[in-house]
């Protein structure tokens, strides 16, 4: 079966084909760069740029896999969560496309679709096992039975991990996405410099990051960083704060659910500290860390394209009820 895989929830334009016979046959994957000098992502302008590129990355798409559109057996699109004007633009397209072809399409959780991310290289989600998602907008610990079943064990009570990268970072003056700027800035420097807070420490499985923007906000304050050796050190230190509190909560719930495979997904799932933190607690507690490459950590077509195949493979079809939805948490089935 031949999936297109639809991905359009924030500000990249991602389409994937992907075959449950051989895999992801390409990706085509727009980003958009037209934020950058408003140190965020701006809804309108994201909407707008997908418009604008969704028809030319499609067909770049097909060419590129040498793929004609009469071979796509179903169609698959994240519905949500997400920016609502983002999502109706692949959700429209995707519609009208179902119904040229006269082919399935099915709504795709943003959130099962990072997960999901983990089976494209072949291997399928070793269950029950938990999985950490850390991406821009997200923060959250899951049980997972089998693939469509998903028990949320713990999540941020504010800011996600990303998005605690990504406001650090303009603190720091370093850009937009802010998670590569810190991670290459801290390379340089030392991640014991600032004693940053880790809060929610011991306490269950939720996650709080907005008290560590604000210390670091603070301290900056107290201690304006001036040399390219200062920024790195608060850099590094904030990393390390982030990084400690998600190996720290993603090794106690693997724990406490007594299972041995531990995935984790999202952007920030990219991060090489946290896949390094991660790699080192997982052998401590006899888990097995399981880590998507970077190119399915990101948002992609791919892993939406995975998530879809779920329900297109049992003759799911949402033709006529196809929606979007700006939060929504994920269902379990
Ligand atoms: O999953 P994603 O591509 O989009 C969302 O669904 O949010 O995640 C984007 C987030 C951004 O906050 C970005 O700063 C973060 O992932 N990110 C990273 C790294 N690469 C991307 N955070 C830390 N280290 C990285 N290397
Ligand atoms: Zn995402």
């Amino acid at each position: 079966m031949l999936v297109l895989g639809i991905e359009t929830s924030c500000d990249d334009t991602s389409l994937a084909l992907y075959d449950d016979a051989r895999g992801v046959l390409d990706v085509c994957t727009a980003a958009q760069i037209a934020h950058d000098r408003y140190g965020g992502v701006v809804p309108e302008i994201a909407s707008r740029e997908h418009v604008r590129t969704i028809v030319p990355v499609y067909e770049a798409l097909l060419a590129r896999a040498g793929v004609s559109a009469s071979r796509i057996d179903g169609i698959a699109v994240t519905a949500g969560p997400g920016l609502v004007g983002s999502l109706l633009v692949g959700v429209g397209f995707a519609s009208g496309l179902a119904r040229g072809l006269d082919r399935p399409v099915v709504g795709v959780h943003h959130i099962e679709a990072h997960i999901l991310a983990n089976e494209l290289e072949g291997e399928v989600l070793q269950c029950p096992c938990v999985v950490l998602v850390v991406s821009g907008g997200h923060t959250q610990l899951f049980r997972v039975e089998r693939p469509g079943r998903y028990e949320l064990l713990g999540q941020t009570r504010d800011d996600a991990a990303g998005e605690a990268f990504d406001k650090i970072a303009k603190l720091l003056g370093l850009g937009f996405p802010g998670g590569p700027a810190i991670e290459r800035a801290a390379r340089e420097g030392r991640d014991d410099a600032v004693a940053f807070p880790r809060a929610m420490r011991g306490r269950g499985f939720d996650f709080s990051f907005s008290g560590l923007k604000t210390a670091v906000r603070l301290h900056l304050e107290r201690n304006a960083a001036t040399t390219r050796e200062a920024v790195a050190d608060v850099a590094a230190s904030a990393q390390r704060a982030i990084v400690d509190a998600l190996v720290e909560k993603t090794a106690a719930a693997a724990r406490a659910e007594g299972v041995r495979d531990v995935y984790v997904a999202g952007g920030v799932a990219a991060n090489g500290v946290l896949r390094e933190a991660l790699a080192a607690a997982c052998d401590e507690w006899g888990c097995v860390l399981h880590v998507p490459p970077l190119a399915w950590c990101t948002d992609n077509g791919a892993m939406v394209a995975r998530a879809g195949w779920y329900r297109l493979r049992e003759g799911a079809d949402d033709r006529d009820s196809l929606d979007v939805f700006a939060r929504r948490p994920l269902a379990t089935a």
